[in-house]
């Protein structure tokens, strides 16, 4: 990968800024917690898996800048630094997941001295973007197989090595296929309104030389209907007990379409995506986002001013559409109450 998304340096924080992208390839320093904070609001950095190694370094900075005389003392910021981290976006469960890893960290030291608790949390912070690196590779090697050689492959969103710590999800799979020596294609959703397949799905793959192709949202119907997609690698965002699987806003449209056409439909996500606490995905908090990302496009507006506007940033596709569910331990299949509970016991 030439480019990374998060990084931990010099006890900064460092991160490739998305809002920036294609334009120009940028990275912000942050020093503090809020920043990190702000960052993840502000979709600087975005992406499930992203969020969550950026929610985890954020603490480790918020935990080394923490003035206090006692545990007690110490424990209680830290508990608010946690809750600023949670407070940045609703949906993407491994925000949460990253939070309550490092408050057990913290609380698994809290005999010893508060310089050793502050050095516990920045190594698991560390180590929370090590592991993703290699989680994503893992959902590619179990992913890539059920690539056929010369697919045409319909991603949504951006699942790829910007929305994790590297190599992606979907794009893992992708990736992984690719490397394999397949001849495969990629057509990109936009995905309006903030348009990350057009900005960085066609960026990420456009650098690692993969083919890809890109289209606005309203055309995959059409294109699937000409069989010229052979099946569809999303990313996820929450994926419940059942298999009802929240991501990007038009993921649920590709999965319909896809449905009505006999293509697969391929969800590929963490362990750490799976939210087996919800039993559907009826219980899935979804994001609603401001309304300048309807109205305008790059900062032009589109719209008649003063119009009301809905932009909800996620849907939750039913898991009847789901073909299969590629985690790096393993494919999931119906019935996902089952073979999801299975994945997660180990
Ligand atoms: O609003 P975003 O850009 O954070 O939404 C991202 C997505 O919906 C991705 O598909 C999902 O997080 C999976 S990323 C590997």
């Amino acid at each position: 990968m030439s480019f990374r998304t998060i990084e931990w340096r010099d006890n900064t924080v460092i991160m490739i800024d998305q809002t920036r992208l294609p334009a120009e390839e940028g990275y912000n320093v942050y020093t503090d917690f809020q920043g990190v904070a702000e960052a993840i609001r502000g979709m600087i950095i975005r992406g499930a898996p992203a969020i969550g190694v950026a929610a985890a370094m954020g603490i480790a900075l918020g935990a080394r800048d923490i003035i206090a005389d006692t545990h007690e003392s110490f424990f209680r910021q830290l508990e608010n630094v946690c809750d600023v981290m949670a407070r940045t976006r609703p949906t993407a469960v491994n925000l949460f997941w990253a939070i309550a890893r490092m408050k057990r960290v913290a609380e698994a030291h809290r005999s010893q001295k508060l310089e050793a608790i502050r050095t516990v949390l920045k190594e698991e912070a560390i180590r929370v973007e090590e592991e993703d690196r290699e989680i994503c590779r893992a959902i590619g090697r179990n992913g890539g197989p059920l690539i056929p050689e010369g697919a045409t492959i319909l991603t949504h969103c951006n699942a790829g090595a910007l929305a994790t710590a590297g190599y992606g999800t979907a794009l893992g799979v992708i990736r992984a296929a690719h490397e394999a020596g397949k001849k495969i294609k990629v057509i990109a959703d936009e995905t309006r309104p903030w348009l990350q397949g057009a900005r960085l799905t066609a960026w990420e793959l456009m650098k690692d030389e993969i083919p890809v192709t890109l289209i606005s949202d309203n055309m995959a119907g059409w294109l699937m209907q000409k069989g010229e997609i052979d099946c569809c690698v999303v990313g996820a965002d929450r994926i419940a007990a059942n298999g009802d699987t929240a991501n990007k806003i038009g993921t649920y449209s590709v999965a319909v379409l896809a449905k009505e056409h006999g293509i697969p439909f391929y969800v590929a996500a963490p362990v750490s995506t799976l939210d087996l606490s919800l039993d559907s995905g009826a219980r899935i908090p979804i994001e609603e986002r401001g309304s300048a990302e309807v109205t305008h496009i790059q900062g032009v507006g589109i719209a008649p001013e003063g119009v009301k506007v809905r932009n909800p940033a996620f849907d939750v596709t039913p898991a009847r559409y789901v073909s299969a569910i590629i985690t790096e331990r393993g494919v999931a299949r119906q019935d996902y109450c089952e073979s999801l509970r299975k994945l997660v016991q180990g």
